[in-house]
């Protein structure tokens, strides 16, 4: 019998990866495969592990890859990796660069990976859109404007050295419903909607070009990416590939 594939969330606490992981659970794949995500918080999010089990929660930490072994002894070394972990609030990044740099580099993750016999993983890698050029094509030169956005550009450029098998989606804001296991950080809809409901002034900016995505868009483009992965997979190989999920056709 064909052993069964291992698809890996590493950050599947977070927003996107709830939501990644509960389109997983969903998906009608032809290859059935089995699910694991890593979390920092101590406890993984109970709502979330109800609502997408069978699934194997691991306590990571991304800056010092303590974690990842207890993962390859107990699931097993996974097929696909999805690198939703990050420190995604561009206001915490400028205060603190290092944990930054140590967070949004996948130097753990890749170091982890590269210890396997059998290295044909794809590698789904979060990126972001933020520079100073609008409507910008993925070939253009990157240019960050903040920490973040250094930070992100870093990680690209590590994963193009270090790794071969790989995507880099680019997403604008991210936008949609509250998580299974609610997260705390703001969320753009629900906190305009909160101000507009106290019939509050804000001051916005109006002097950025964004190309706000559905999370379950960007879901469904990962979902994309993992299927053919593992059904085609080792036959595959995946173009390495810098994608901006907007500029993608989804539908
Ligand atoms: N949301 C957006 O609008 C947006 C837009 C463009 C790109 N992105 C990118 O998409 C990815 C997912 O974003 P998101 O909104 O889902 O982020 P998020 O909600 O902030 O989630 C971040 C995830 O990273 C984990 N994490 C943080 N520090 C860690 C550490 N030291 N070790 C291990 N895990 C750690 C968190 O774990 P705990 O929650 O358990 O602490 C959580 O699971 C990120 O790369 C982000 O930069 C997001």
């Amino acid at each position: 019998m064909a052993e069964r594939k291992r698809v890996l969330v590493i950050g599947g606490s977070g927003y996107l990866g709830q939501h990644l992981l509960d389109g997983l659970a969903k998906a009608d794949s032809e290859t059935p495969f089995d699910l694991a995500f890593t979390h920092h918080r101590p406890i993984p999010p109970p709502e979330l592990i109800d609502a997408v089990s069978p699934v194997y929660p691991f306590r990571v930490d991304v800056r010092t890859g303590e974690g990842f072994e207890s993962i390859s002894n107990t699931f097993g070394e996974p097929h696909v990796v999805v690198n939703c972990a990050a420190l995604s609030v561009p206001r915490a990044c400028e205060v603190d660069p290092v944990t930054t740099m140590a967070t949004n580099l996948p130097t753990s993750l890749i170091n982890w990976l590269s210890s396997f016999k059998d290295n044909n993983i794809l590698l789904i890698h979060l990126s972001t859109d933020q520079g100073s050029k609008s409507f910008y094509k993925e070939e253009d030169e990157t240019a960050p404007v903040n920490m973040y956005g250094k930070s992100k550009v870093a990680a690209e450029e590590f994963i193009s050295e270090h790794w071969s098998n790989f995507a880099i989606l680019r997403s604008s804001i991210i936008y949609g419903p509250q998580t299974l296991s609610p997260v705390s950080k703001s969320l753009p809809i629900q906190w305009i909607d909160s101000i507009l409901s106290r019939s509050e002034e804000i001051e916005f900016f109006h002097d950025e070009f964004r190309c706000p995505v559905y999370v379950k868009d960007v879901v469904n483009v990962i979902l994309a990416l993992t299927k053919k992965w593992i059904s085609d997979c080792p036959a595959a190989q995946m173009a390495v590939a810098v994608l901006t999920i907007e500029a993608m056709n989804l539908h």
